[in-house]
Parts: C-alpha cells; structure tokens; sequence
C-alpha cells in the first residue's frame, strides 16, 4: 500500500453474506462460515502489516441465537475449533485477543476456549482484536448500565461521576471510538453492532460477501476511507 495513506485506529467489520456465498456455489452455508474463517486469518495478518490498532469483528449477535438449531451449532463448534487451533498464529503476530458480549448462554466449551486464548495473548500489542460474540449494542447499553447502577448502590460513584468517558470505559471493552465501519455483501444496515462506539465512524459497503473479502478487498476499503472528510461535527 502506498505510504502516506491515514490508516484507521479501529475498524469494525460486519462479516456477512457467508451463507449466500456458499448458496450460490451450490454448498451448505456452513461451508460459507468455514471458509470465511480462512478469509479472516488473512486478514487479521494484512491488518497487523498495515498498522491497524484495533479491529472489532461482529462474529455472532445476541440475534443470531434465533437461526435454525443445527447453524447455530456448528458456529458454536466453529468457534471452538478456531479458537483453540486455528488462531494459534496470531500469537506470533502478537496480537491480543479480547471479547465482548454476553456469556449467557454460550457453551462451556466456547467459553474455555475464549478464555484461553484472552489469557494467552494478554501482554500482546500489535492489534487488539474484539470478537463480538453473543453481542448486541443493546445488550451492551443494558449491561453497562447494571453496571453502573451496583457501581453508585456500592459508594464507588456519585451521580455527577456519570459522563460519556465513564460510560465508555464501562462497556464490554475499554476501546478507543470506532473509526472505520465496513460491512460486506451489500446490506446497508447496522444490525446492532457497536452502536455507541460507532457514532463518528465512517461506513463502508463493498458488494462482495465476506469470503471474498480478501486483502485487496481491504486495501480498496482503506483508499476510501482515505477520500473521507470527517469533521466529527465541526468544520473543515
Ligand atoms: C454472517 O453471514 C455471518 C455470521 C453470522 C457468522 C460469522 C462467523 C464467521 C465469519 C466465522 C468465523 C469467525 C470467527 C471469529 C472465528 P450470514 O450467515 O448472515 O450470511 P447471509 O447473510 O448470506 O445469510
């Protein structure tokens, strides 16, 4: 990539259109979710090359719970097979694993692998890599308010303590504001996905659905995002 393009702090990527990549080659979705596994491990490496510091990935919705029964586990074991194997290489690209969402209800074997690979990769600085699984920016505005509510019962914040630094720090990960959005397969929509940290990002839609989303594919997203004004509500 050329030099003196601005790179994203933090990028968030929707990885949809798995299951209508692999429909229209005539396969199971599940060979669509199986592939776009590859697709990130690609990616997470091109992002540490070109200096990306952060990058949230929309891995499953609070939502996505509603799909049929046999999906849903073959994420779950997807999930478990990645984490405790296929990622094993993001350690030596010291990048730091972290995760947001609910626990409940995720299996326990889900559950010990993102664990472990949490612990694994905690003194790590290339990229902070969040996986949003079992999230929803709802659910996250719901839980950081719990939060902040056993925070005042207990005596450790006043009212005037609560202001927008206090509330971000208090959502599932302490992140700096989403900077770039892109959202494969066309879909013009948000769904959910880190609406508080989102609220100056950029959007970006590429056609192509996230199997393809191959480094070049990012590469076009960051020259874009290079064409952007952001004037975070001021004036330029
Ligand atoms: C959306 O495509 C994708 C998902 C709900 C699952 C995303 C999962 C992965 C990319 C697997 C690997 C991720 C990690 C972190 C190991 P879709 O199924 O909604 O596609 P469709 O809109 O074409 O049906």
């Amino acid at each position: 990539m050329e030099e003196k393009l601005i790179i994203p702090n933090h990028v968030g990527i929707i990885m949809d259109g798995n299951g209508r990549w692999a429909v229209e080659r005539g396969k199971t979705r599940t060979y669509g979710h199986k592939t776009a596994v590859s697709t990130l491990k690609d990616l997470c490496v091109h992002m540490v090359d070109v200096g990306v510091k952060y990058a949230s990935l929309y891995a499953f919705s609070t939502e996505n719970f509603k799909r049929d029964i046999k999906e849903v586990d073959f994420l779950m074991n997807l999930f478990i097979a990645t984490f405790n194997k296929e990622f094993e290489f993001l350690k030596k690209k010291k990048v730091r694993i972290v995760f947001s969402g609910r626990r409940e209800p995720l299996p326990e074997k889900v559950l010990k692998a993102m664990d472990k690979l949490v612990d694994e990769t905690k003194d790590n600085k290339a990229l902070v890599l969040n996986i949003c699984l079992n999230y929803g920016s709802h659910a996250e505005i719901v839980d950081t308010t719990k939060k902040l509510c056993e925070l005042y019962k207990d005596g450790k914040i006043e009212l005037d303590d609560i202001d927008e630094e206090l509330i971000s720090k208090n959502l599932y990960q302490d992140l700096p504001p989403l900077d770039f959005v892109i959202r494969t397969s066309g879909e013009l929509r948000l769904s959910n996905f880190m609406m508080y940290q989102a609220s100056y990002a950029e959007f970006y839609f590429p056609k192509v659905y996230f199997p393809d989303f191959n480094n070049e594919e990012f590469d076009k997203a960051i020259l874009e995002f290079n064409k952007r004004n952001r004037r975070f509500g001021g004036v330029k």
